[in-house]
């Protein structure tokens, strides 16, 4: 049996129902699923995954999951544009003729987008379905598979169709960052370095003590770096799972981020390149008002800077026109832009009140 790296909980103990799930980090982990997934027994599964992930790693886990037991293999072209009704409802279509129960087990056998996608699936089929989370991207491993969002976009904006539906295991198997593009590896790190900006100084000063060691992919480094990551992620959602306050604190960036993607086109610019930009501006804000030091600015800028991140935003996008995006933003309440931005390092703080002049000093 792999012995994983790092064994985490999310704690979810509220309501009727104990919903905690393990996070399971190591590597090998895929090829002995059964062993870190509770009460799999033969139950059946839906499995899905896309057609770049599945030639890698599809085997593995199908050898894992045995020749006795049913499942349907649903292996779906890549790309953002899959995160859609239509593919949701494609994925229904294959669970119910291979006649699926409720106590199906779903899983996630890639990025964010397949994640995202089969979560909701899931959180809708026979109204609940079980699920797990077998993230292959960095970014996926830290952020998408742990805390229950899930959904799908819309033709009115991203992810505005969803459920908050919590899998019953995340299984991390650090063998498939091996294979992911520096591009993608380093939209991962953006938001890593985001869990340190806004609750944990110390591990802030760790990613840039070592940088170079990530940068190398250093597999114990990258080990801690993605344990670190979602002790806080799973910190945080324990206490706030449906975003009634604190978790919003997790969007650092992203709301200056959402608008680059937007004005910029999806897929130009990678979520974890445009969440690097947009905590570049909240941060350039923050030292403006004096919540933190000017330092921070050029330490974060520098890390970024290391994996080839953006850390200016696009020359075309002004104030303004961050504004109307924005305006259209999710995180948009009861009219006004919410901000997250810095009051120390390691703390973050909600803010409605930054004009266009601080936004138009921070992106000068
Ligand atoms: P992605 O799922 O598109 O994956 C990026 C690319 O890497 C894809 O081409 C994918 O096929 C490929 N890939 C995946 N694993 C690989 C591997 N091991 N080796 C080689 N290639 C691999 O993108 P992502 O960055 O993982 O996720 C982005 C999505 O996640 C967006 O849809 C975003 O909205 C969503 N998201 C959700 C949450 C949440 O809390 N639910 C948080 C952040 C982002
Ligand atoms: N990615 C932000 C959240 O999970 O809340």
């Amino acid at each position: 049996m792999s012995i994983p790296n790092h064994t985490l909980q999310v704690e979810l103990r509220g309501g009727v129902e104990d919903r905690s799930y393990p996070i399971v980090i190591g590597r090998g982990l895929l090829a002995d699923l059964g062993a870190f997934v509770p009460a799999l027994d033969d139950v059946p599964v839906v499995l899905v995954t896309n057609d770049t992930v599945a030639p890698l790693y599809l085997p593995r886990v199908r050898a894992a999951l045995g020749t006795e037991r049913k499942v349907t293999e649903i292996i779906l072209p890549d790309g953002e544009d899959q995160k859609d009704l239509t593919t949701a409802s494609h994925i229904w279509q294959r669970a119910l003729e291979d006649r699926h129960e409720r106590r199906s087990m779903f899983m996630a056998l890639g990025g964010g987008v397949v994640g995202d996608l089969t979560g909701f699936a899931a959180a809708c089929f026979l109204r609940g379905a079980r699920f797990i989370q077998l993230p292959t991207t960095l970014l996926a491993q830290v952020d998408s598979s742990v805390g229950g969002k899930t959904g799908v976009n819309h033709a009115m904006g991203k992810n505005l169709i969803g459920a908050f539906h919590q899998p019953e295991a995340v299984l991390i198997d650090l063998d498939t960052l091996e294979s992911l593009p520096d591009r993608e590896f380093a939209a991962g790190m953006a938001e890593v370095v985001k869990y340190g900006c806004i609750c944990d100084p110390q591990f802030f000063d760790w990613l840039i003590e070592h940088t170079d060691a990530l940068r190398g992919r250093d597999g114990a480094v990258v080990a801690d770096a993605i344990a670190r990551s979602c002790a806080i992620k799973a910190e945080v959602v324990a206490k706030d799972e449906r975003e009634g306050g604190l978790r919003a604190i997790l969007n650092y960036g992203h709301t200056f981020g959402h608008a680059i993607e937007q004005v910029m086109g999806y897929g130009n610019w990678l979520h974890g390149e445009a969440v690097a930009c947009g905590m570049m501006i909240a941060t350039r804000i923050s030292a403006s008002r004096g919540w933190v030091p000017d330092a921070l600015v050029e330490r974060l800028s520098d890390f970024l800077d290391a994996f080839g991140l953006p850390v200016a935003p696009p020359s075309e996008m002004s104030a303004q026109t961050f504004l109307d995006a924005m305006a259209l933003d999710k995180k948009v309440d009861e009219g006004r832009i919410r901000y997250v931005l810095l009051d120390r390092l390691g703390r973050a703080t909600l803010v409605n009140d930054v004009s266009c002049e601080e936004i138009a000093e921070a992106i000068a």
